[in-house]
């Protein structure tokens, strides 16, 4: 089985389907990619290089998106290249034609391919049948872009993320996997508090945790909220009902009533915790807005960074080499 810390590879040309594809090494070599443009992209509000001219990316989404669109389309425009949007509904992948077949299509088109679906299949078998890099802009199962940008914002929050203690409160749900890969493999203590029936998949679970005892970083699960959050330095929530989920948003309400990141559980935490949501937020749902649009929140900086965290990736899978 792979550990996650096998030695790193070049990530030209790879695909990004599991925050667990990149190695605790290469998440930080993106990191390092993404800060200098960052701070470049401040600065001047433009790249005086730009590293990804007239190259080309070809975004799929079936599912809505506001952040993860935008951010990539924007990223590969000021990156000097450009992208291009489409639904199911106007591709058909799996419906008009095959998803293989709209990969062998695209990749004499463009340079990448970006997808959000539910199935997270789809997006494994895209991946096969191209051969230029795939990239996971969502499924039901994981969220490695808004992972990665989660990470770095940690990172630049406390300026280390050995031993930091990141309580994700909710839903075991895609955010909550590809969150536990990537802060496990950089050291941080995860924990989550769910309710019963909405664990995490095993399967994610054992990965992390390998990666974490690897890492000097650690893997808690439990029910209790307020005794997952109690020290942490961050709390994390996300939507009770994932896009897909919308039938069994009633009876997830009441599953999760417990399990509001409001004051009372921050309090419960204490005066250093800091709250983050990978956003759509559902005000008075799982976060209030109180908390939302307080001190502790950093809602917004992790939103800005999915934009600065993927055009590091975009350079890290697309850039000429060198
Ligand atoms: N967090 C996130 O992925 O937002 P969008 O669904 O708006 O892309
Ligand atoms: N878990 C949420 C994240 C949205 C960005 C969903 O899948 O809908």
């Amino acid at each position: 089985m792979e550990t996650g810390l096998e030695p790193a590879r070049p990530l030209r040309g790879r695909d990004l389907l599991s925050a667990g594809d990149l190695s605790p090494d290469e998440v930080r070599r993106v990191f390092g990619t993404a800060a200098a443009l960052k701070a470049e992209f401040l600065a001047s509000r433009r790249h005086a290089r730009p590293p990804l001219v007239r190259r080309t990316l070809a975004m799929l989404f079936e599912r809505p998106s506001l952040r993860t669109r935008v951010t990539f389309e924007a990223g590969m425009i000021q990156l000097g290249g450009g992208a291009i949007q489409l639904t199911s509904g106007n591709v058909g992948w799996g419906v008009r034609e095959s998803v293989a077949d709209v990969a062998r299509n695209l990749q004499g088109f463009v340079d990448a391919i970006v997808i959000r679906t539910g199935v997270h299949q789809i997006a494994v078998e895209l991946a096969a049948a191209a051969d230029i890099p795939v990239i996971n802009a969502l499924t039901l199962h994981e969220h490695p872009c808004q992972a990665l940008a989660d990470v770095f914002t940690l990172r630049e929050t406390f300026g280390r993320l050995d031993g930091l203690v990141v309580a994700f409160v909710g839903d075991g749900n895609n955010v909550f996997h590809s969150l536990a890969l990537v802060a496990a493999g950089q050291g941080a203590q995860v924990r989550l508090a769910h309710p019963p029936g909405y664990a995490p998949d095993p399967a994610i679970v054992d990965r992390a945790t390998v990666l974490a005892a690897a890492c000097g970083g650690s893997l808690v699960v439990g029910h209790d909220a307020r005794a997952i959050v109690a020290g942490a330095d961050v709390i994390y929530t996300d939507a009770w009902t994932s896009m897909g989920q919308e039938a069994e948003a009633d009876e997830r309400r009441v599953a999760f009533a417990a399990y509001q990141v409001g004051e009372a559980l921050c309090a419960a935490a204490g005066p250093q915790a800091r709250v983050m949501h990978c956003l759509p937020a559902h005000r008075g749902e799982e976060i209030t807005s109180e908390v939302m649009d307080g001190p502790r929140s950093l809602v917004f900086q992790q939103s800005e960074n999915r934009l600065h965290v993927q055009k590091g990736l975009l350079v890290e899978l697309l850039g000429d080499p060198g």
